[in-house]
């Protein structure tokens, strides 16, 4: 029996640099993640150029172990797949043009893929089975969009932030109240044991339509900490700290769920595909639970693990390679 062929995938989108073998059934023989946290914690959020810089310290390490945990020599390698947009630009160049190289030197076929589709498919992949046509929540660090995801690398879209994104908000909130970078896991932690009643905070555009925006509730929380620091003092503030962590996760939870059935329902179909840093919220996750069992959809989050930007996710390929659709020598790394 022949064995089944082997992919090499790339991410350098953004603060993590990873890459990832895995087959063309699928299968995921490796999956390294070489997260950047450490670089960007002392500025509160990822900078550009220190991004592109960590990720060229830490490419060839990453797909050197990843090959290795996969027990695959270079020459084994079918085809190269790269995460070439959106995203930081700096840092997508440099895994756009190590893919780029390994393609040319192992003479095999390049595929260039979208990281918004990749972050759809992980729910695919965890699924471990078809879950397509289904509406597509995705919610990370530069995204929020909802789609009518017909395939996961045919996504039209229905909704997405007018402003930031929620794991920006809440990377920008954990900034603020001194919980460290990134947010969103900073303020799950600090939720813990909260009072998420406690702060009523807005939770913007929860009637109308398919948009969202986070840009007022990241103001009123600023509002609401200003207030206790003032009125009551740093140590005070710190003390109701976890109440407004609580109320916050609870505010962009309900948010992203109301919209999702509002999608659902507006669509017709009964699958939902959560995907994207901020869907590791636990909240999310069981308010999302709950709502889609009220509504009889069946939903498809993948462990946090497929959820953080990984290079599994650029198993997306697979349909492009399987079609011959293969990027040209000269793939761009695109911000868009
Ligand atoms: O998908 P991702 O790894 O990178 C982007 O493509 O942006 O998402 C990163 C975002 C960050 O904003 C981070 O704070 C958020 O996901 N995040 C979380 C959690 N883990 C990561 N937000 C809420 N709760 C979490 N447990
Ligand atoms: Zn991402």
């Amino acid at each position: 029996m022949t064995e089944p062929r082997r992919f090499l995938g790339l991410e350098t989108s953004c603060d993590e640099t990873a890459a990832a073998v895995f087959t063309e059934e699928p299968r995921i023989l490796s999956s390294v993640v070489a997260s950047q946290h450490q670089v960007h914690a002392p500025y509160g959020g990822v900078v550009p150029e220190l991004a592109a810089r960590a990720h060229l310290r830490n490419l060839l390490p990453v797909i050197r172990n990843a090959l290795t945990q996969a027990d695959t020599r270079l020459e084994d390698l079918s085809a190269i797949a790269v995460h070439h947009r959106p995203g930081l630009v700096g840092a997508l160049v440099v895994g756009v043009s190590a893919a780029k190289m390994l393609s040319v030197m192992l003479r095999v076929p390049l595929l260039g893929v979208s990281h918004l589709e990749g972050h759809v498919y992980a729910s695919q992949l965890a699924a471990g089975r078809d879950i397509f046509p289904a509406v597509a929540v995705i919610v990370s660090g530069g995204h929020t969009q909802l789609m009518l995801a017909r395939a996961a690398d045919q996504l039209e879209l229905l909704g997405q932030t007018k402003d930031d994104a929620a794991g920006e908000a809440l990377d920008k909130a954990a900034a603020l109240m001194g919980l460290g970078f990134p947010g969103g896991p900073a303020i799950e932690r600090e939720a813990e044991g909260g009072n998420p009643k406690r702060f009523p905070l807005p939770r913007p555009l929860l009637h109308e339509g398919l948009d969202f925006s986070f840009s007022g509730l990241k103001t009123a929380l600023l509002y609401t900490w200003q207030g206790l620091v003032r009125d009551q003092g740093e140590k005070a503030a710190r003390l109701a700290r976890p109440d407004l962590a609580a109320s916050l996760q609870a505010a962009v939870a309900d948010v992203i769920t109301t919209k999702a059935i509002r999608a659902l329902k507006q669509t017709g179909l009964n699958s939902l595909a959560v995907c994207g840093g901020v869907a590791c919220n636990k909240r999310l996750r069981s308010q999302l639970e709950e709502a889609t069992r009220k509504a009889g959809v069946a939903l498809h989050i993948p462990p946090p693990s497929l959820c953080t930007d990984n290079a599994a996710m650029a198993a997306v390929s697979l349909e492009r390679w399987r079609k011959g659709q293969f990027a040209p020598p000269d793939l761009d790394a695109l911000p868009h």
